[in-house]
């Protein structure tokens, strides 16, 4: 299984924080925004990871993240020259994923929520097994999304992107799991009104052909945005909440990597006294150390 970070885009409202830095890199709270959704992947058993970025940005990310060997992961890189559209992702990375079912997240979602780890699990088992799988979440502001439409036995009947008069608050969210095709349905698509290839047209594909599942992300679940300022203050103030209340860190790469069993105790260990004492890192030390 391939696991693909989408991390290009413009930021532009975000601007002027996002004109010399691309925005996956700032902070939320304690780490950097990428962080989160290549925890998602992790989380999903993904060890194979393409990070897709900008041709000015890239080279931060590399700086960042390295080879992934660090986290006992690998880490590819490609350049998206322009936001053409999230599905492009797919095009980009067509060699990369060689034919095989695989995973692609927006680098700035963040998903926090119980049952989660699950979900994933069945999304990929289903991948596998030729399904594509949405993750729909409640949002007040549908016209904003692609927003997803129900009939009566839960089976998904429609996906519209961004519509003007919304029939559910169902938002896709920015996680999508494809069997082995989703390259090759990527490259028949054509470029929409706004000029991008859209996620949702090749969502429609896998709709039409009836292989794609929807999992529901109930209420107790959190997706955050982080498209705008206070969007992105809320998030960090959101995780600083959370790991404040229960002493423990979400999207500790570290701690991920040592429960997945992508790492030894010991190698962790080793890596982690390069790194300076501090809340994020003090944390990653003491959970290797503790950790039986
Ligand atoms: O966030 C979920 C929504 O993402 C879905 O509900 C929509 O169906 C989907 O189309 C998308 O909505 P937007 O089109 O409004 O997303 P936006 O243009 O804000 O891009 C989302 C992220 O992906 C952003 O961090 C920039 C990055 N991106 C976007 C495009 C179009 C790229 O890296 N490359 C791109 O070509």
């Amino acid at each position: 299984m391939k696991g693909i970070v989408l991390a290009a885009g413009s930021g532009t409202r975000l601007y002027p924080s996002t004109i010399a830095i691309t925005k996956q890199l700032l902070p939320v709270y304690d780490k950097p925004m990428v962080y989160y959704p290549i925890s998602v992947l992790m989380l999903a058993g993904i060890r194979d990871i393409l990070i897709i970025s900008t041709p000015c940005d890239i080279n931060n990310f590399k700086k960042l993240l390295g080879d992934g060997s660090q986290f006992g992961v690998k880490f590819t890189y490609k350049i998206q020259n322009s936001p053409d559209g999230i599905a492009q992702a797919l095009i980009i990375g067509e060699d990369f994923i060689k034919n095989e079912p695989c995973a692609l997240i927006l680098g700035d979602n963040i998903f926090y929520g119980p049952g989660f780890t699950g979900a994933l699990k069945d999304a990929t088992k289903n991948a596998k097994k030729g399904y594509a799988t949405i993750f729909a979440h409640q949002v007040k502001t549908p016209e904003r999304f692609g927003i997803v439409e129900f009939d009566k036995k839960n089976n998904i009947k429609k996906i519209t992107e961004k519509p003007v008069r919304p029939k559910t608050n169902y938002a896709v969210t920015g996680l999508y799991f494809y069997d082995k095709n989703a390259s090759k349905y990527a490259k028949t698509l054509k470029p929409s009104k706004r000029g991008e290839l859209e996620i949702t047209d090749l969502n429609n594909i896998y709709l039409n052909k009836g292989i794609l599942k929807a999992e529901i992300l109930g209420r107790g679940f959190t997706w955050l945005d982080t498209g705008l300022p206070k969007a992105l203050l809320d998030a960090g103030e959101y995780i600083r909440t959370i790991e404040e209340n229960q002493g423990i860190k979400i999207a500790c790469l570290e701690e991920i990597a040592l429960r997945m069993g992508f790492m030894e105790k010991t190698e962790l260990i080793k890596i982690l006294k390069k790194y300076p004492d501090n809340d994020y890192y003090n944390y990653a030390k003491e959970t290797v150390k503790n950790y039986q």
